[in-house]
């Protein structure tokens, strides 16, 4: 009798605990290669602190080359599929909503808040985004112009004029601070300006940070700092919309104003915390992203320490956007992304479980050999035949229907920028060392210094 009992016991745990251990091994063989490493942490620290120190590209040519371009890993708490490769692009930009969904890691989401357009799916995103694009379209986009230049003229009357050497670096950063508090907030030249802009800054160092939140932490700082700012917005938000019911004017001059308008006509469309979270990451997206790609314009990798710049290098160097975009191709400010498996997804022979992370490395392809010859090479020039590369291999602006919104905003900005600078200045780096790191996006650790000196004709800007 007790042995009966004792071989039922034992047969009632070891048949789950084999039956566990097949289902284990036959979904492995399908599952990437690649190990999980430590539970919960996996690789998180070591691709950190590559992301900090700028070998974030070698940290991720290390695992293609040991792993091909697919294959596992955990990063921040959730077991995730690396992918590589142009094909890899293409699958995620065109892989509809019920598939893969918009999820970041959560140090970003809790730190910019759970609203935020890249939060969003379905419905949710396509209302979203629709309200954001609306305020994007360049038709809107060219009212925004003399906005934009007087900011550009005031920012470096205030900090260029009458200086010998200034930080590029940190000066850009401040600049395309303004003209998106300027653009989406209507917020002019104060107090207010500058107190959003230090706790911006404060919540932006946490975002590549661990997520423990006990004080004395960054993440503890970061995410304090941005509970503070978005009461500032929040403040904002309301105080537009009492001037707007008085007035009952219908201006359009920046992003509130125009989301509280649409709001008026179907209170449905966006609500007030939507409103406060997409500033935030137009902020983010509008600030960081772009100022990256200001101070690493061709021209300072074209010139030697201490050569001048002139407006002819510019004119010989053809500087338009091909410019920019190959500067883009280089220094993309995203290395890619995260989505979040939806469910069971088949890939290249291998399956994406249910409810995992996955993280492609979109930008990857911008240096491959096949696609873009001599790919460390700095050439504006190879984007004159946009036809002939393949599609889904130049993706600093995304893809499909989650694409950068924001790249004829950028391009503005940046070349109204560049236009002021080298007509009103003459610019000699004093870098010594060309060294950057990233702080989410790449920047110069000695805060790019060049030496600048006014232009003869430059007289007053204003
Ligand atoms: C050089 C500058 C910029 C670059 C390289 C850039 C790059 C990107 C990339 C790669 C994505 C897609 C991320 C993904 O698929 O997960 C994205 C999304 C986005 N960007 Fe930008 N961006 C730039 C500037 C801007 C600016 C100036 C704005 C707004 C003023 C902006 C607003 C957005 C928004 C709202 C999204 C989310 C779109 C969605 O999820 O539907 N970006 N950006
Ligand atoms: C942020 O920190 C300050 C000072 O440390 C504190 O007084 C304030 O209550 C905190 N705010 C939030 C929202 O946690
Ligand atoms: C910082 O950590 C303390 C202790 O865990 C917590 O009470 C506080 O709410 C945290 N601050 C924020 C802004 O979350
Ligand atoms: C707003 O949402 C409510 C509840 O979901 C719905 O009853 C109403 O018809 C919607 N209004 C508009 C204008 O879409």
């Amino acid at each position: 009798m007790e042995i009966i009992l004792f071989s039922a016991l034992l047969l009632s745990l070891v048949i789950p605990l084999l039956l566990l251990l097949r289902t284990r091994t036959s979904s492995n063989r399908r599952l990437p290669p690649g190990s999980l490493g430590f539970p919960v942490i996996g690789q998180s620290f070591s691709l950190l602190t590559a992301l900090r120190t700028n070998t974030d590209h070698e940290w991720f040519e290390e695992r293609i080359r040991k792993y091909g371009p697919i294959s596992k890993l955990t990063l921040f708490g959730h077991p995730t599929v690396f992918l590589h490769g142009q094909a890899a692009n293409k699958f995620i930009y065109t892989c509809d909503g019920n598939t893969l969904a918009n999820k970041m890691p959560p140090s970003l989401s809790r730190i910019l808040g759970k609203k935020i357009i890249v939060e969003l799916n379905g419905e949710d995103h396509k209302r979203v985004r629709a309200a954001i694009v609306s305020f994007l379209r360049p038709e809107v986009l060219k009212t925004y112009v003399p906005k934009m230049d007087q900011e550009t003229r005031n920012h470096l009357d205030v900090h260029w004029r009458g200086k010998r050497e200034v930080q590029v670096m940190p000066v850009m950063k401040v600049l395309t601070f303004n003209v998106i508090c300027s653009l989406v907030l209507g917020l002019e030249e104060g107090t207010i300006r500058d107190k959003l802009l230090s706790l911006f800054q404060e919540m932006t160092r946490g975002l590549l940070s661990v997520p423990i939140n006990v004080p004395f932490t960054q993440f503890n700082r970061s995410l304090n700092a941005s509970s503070r700012l978005k009461t500032i917005i929040m403040d904002l938000i309301r105080a537009k919309r009492s001037i707007l019911e008085e007035q009952k004017a219908s201006g359009h001059q920046d992003l509130i104003t125009h989301l509280i308008n649409a709001q008026n006509e179907n209170p449905n469309l966006t609500s007030d915390d939507e409103i406060v979270d997409n500033v935030v990451g137009l902020m983010f997206g509008g600030y960081d992203a772009t100022s990256s790609l200001i101070k690493q314009d061709g021209i300072v990798r074209n010139k030697a320490p201490g050569e001048s710049l002139t407006w002819d290098d510019l004119t010989n160097m053809k500087y338009s956007w091909r410019v920019a975009t190959e500067v883009l191709r280089l220094n993309p400010p995203f290395f890619g992304s995260f989505r979040k498996a939806i469910k069971d997804i088949e890939y290249n022979g291998y399956i994406i479980p249910k409810g995992w992370q996955v993280m492609w490395v979109s930008s990857m392809t911008h240096m491959d050999g096949n696609i873009f010859s001599d790919p460390s090479r700095f050439d504006p020039t190879r984007f004159e035949q946009q036809t002939t590369k393949p599609p889904y291999s130049f993706v600093a602006f995304g893809g499909g229907v989650r694409v950068c919104p924001g790249g004829e905003f950028a391009k503005m900005e940046t070349l109204t920028m560049i236009h002021y600078l080298v007509t009103r200045f003459t610019w000699k780096l004093s870098l010594k060392e060309n060294s950057f790191g990233r702080d989410p996006m790449p920047v110069f650790n000695q805060g790019l210094p060049v030496l600048v000196s006014p232009r003869k004709h430059y007289h007053s800007m204003t």
